[in-house]
C-alpha cells in the first residue's frame, strides 16, 4: 500500500478539523492507518514555534515570520509526514504550505512565489496528493470564531480585509492546481463535506 498525503486548508472557523476528524475516522474503518497531524505545531519543537508565531506579543518581521512556519514544517515532513508516508500511511494534515503562500503573502510584504518557494526548500518538495480548501467568506467565520469564545491568536485579530485576502489567495492557489485541489463550500451541512471529501480521496485509494 502507497502513503497518501492528504492537507486540508481554509480560513479559521471553516471547519477543517471536524472534517479532518470524520475523515480519520472513515479511513481508519477501513483498516488504514491514518497519522493526523497540524502545522504549525504537529512535533516538539513545532508545538514551540506555534507559541511564538501565534501568541508572541509584539511585531514579528515578515521574513522572521515566514522561516518560522517554514522551520517548523521542515522538521514536522522530515521527522513525522514522510516516514509515516513511507510506511504506506495516510497523513491527514491540518495546513501546510498554502496556508503559508496565502497568510504569509497576504501581508503584501512577500511574494507568493517565494513565500512558496521557502516552503518547498524546507519539506524539499513534497507537495500533497490532495488538498482540500473549505471555502469560507471572511465575515461568517469571523461570526464562527467570536461564537467560539477562545482565545484569539496574531492571525484572528487581524481586520477582515486581511482574511479576505486570505480567502481569495486560496482561490487563486485552487484555480492553479485544480488536479490537487478539492474546493468545497463550507457552509454546506457537515454530512454534505464529508462525502465530497471522501468522493475526492476513494478515486485515490
Ligand atoms: P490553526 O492551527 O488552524 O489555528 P486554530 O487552531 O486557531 O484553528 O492555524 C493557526 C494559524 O496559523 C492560522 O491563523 C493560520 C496560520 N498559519 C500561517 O499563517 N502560515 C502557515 O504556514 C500556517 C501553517 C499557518
Amino acid at each position: 500500500m502507497t502513503g497518501l498525503f492528504i492537507t486540508l486548508e481554509g480560513g479559521d472557523g471553516s471547519g477543517k478539523s471536524t472534517q479532518a476528524r470524520l475523515l480519520t475516522e472513515w479511513l481508519e474503518g477501513q483498516g488504514r492507518n491514518v497519522l493526523r497531524t497540524r502545522e504549525p505545531g504537529g512535533t516538539d519543537v513545532g508545538v514551540e514555534i506555534r507559541e511564538i508565531v501565534l501568541h508572541h506579543r509584539g511585531d514579528i518581521a515578515p521574513r522572521a515570520e515566514a522561516l518560522l512556519y517554514a522551520a517548523d514544517r521542515a522538521h514536522h515532513i522530515a521527522t513525522k509526514v514522510r516516514p509515516a508516508l513511507a510506511a504506506g500511511d495516510i497523513v491527514i494534515q491540518d495546513r501546510y504550505l498554502d496556508s503559508s503562500v496565502a497568510y504569509q503573502g497576504a501581508g503584501r510584504v512577500l511574494g507568493r512565489d517565494e513565500v512558496r518557494d521557502l516552503s518547498l526548500w524546507a519539506a524539499e518538495g513534497l507537495l500533497p496528493d490532495v488538498t482540500i480548501l473549505l471555502d469560507l467568506d471572511e465575515t461568517v467565520a469571523r461570526g464562527r470564531l467570536d461564537a467560539d469564545n477562545k482565545r484569539f491568536d496574531r492571525l484572528e485579530a487581524e481586520k477582515n480585509e486581511f482574511h479576505a485576502r486570505v480567502r481569495a489567495a486560496f482561490l487563486d492557489l485552487a484555480a492553479a492546481e485544480p488536479d490537487r485541489f478539492l474546493v468545497v463550500d463550507a457552509t454546506a451541512a457537515v454530512d454534505t463535506i464529508a462525502d465530497a471529501i471522501r468522493a475526492r480521496v476513494a478515486r485515490l485509494l
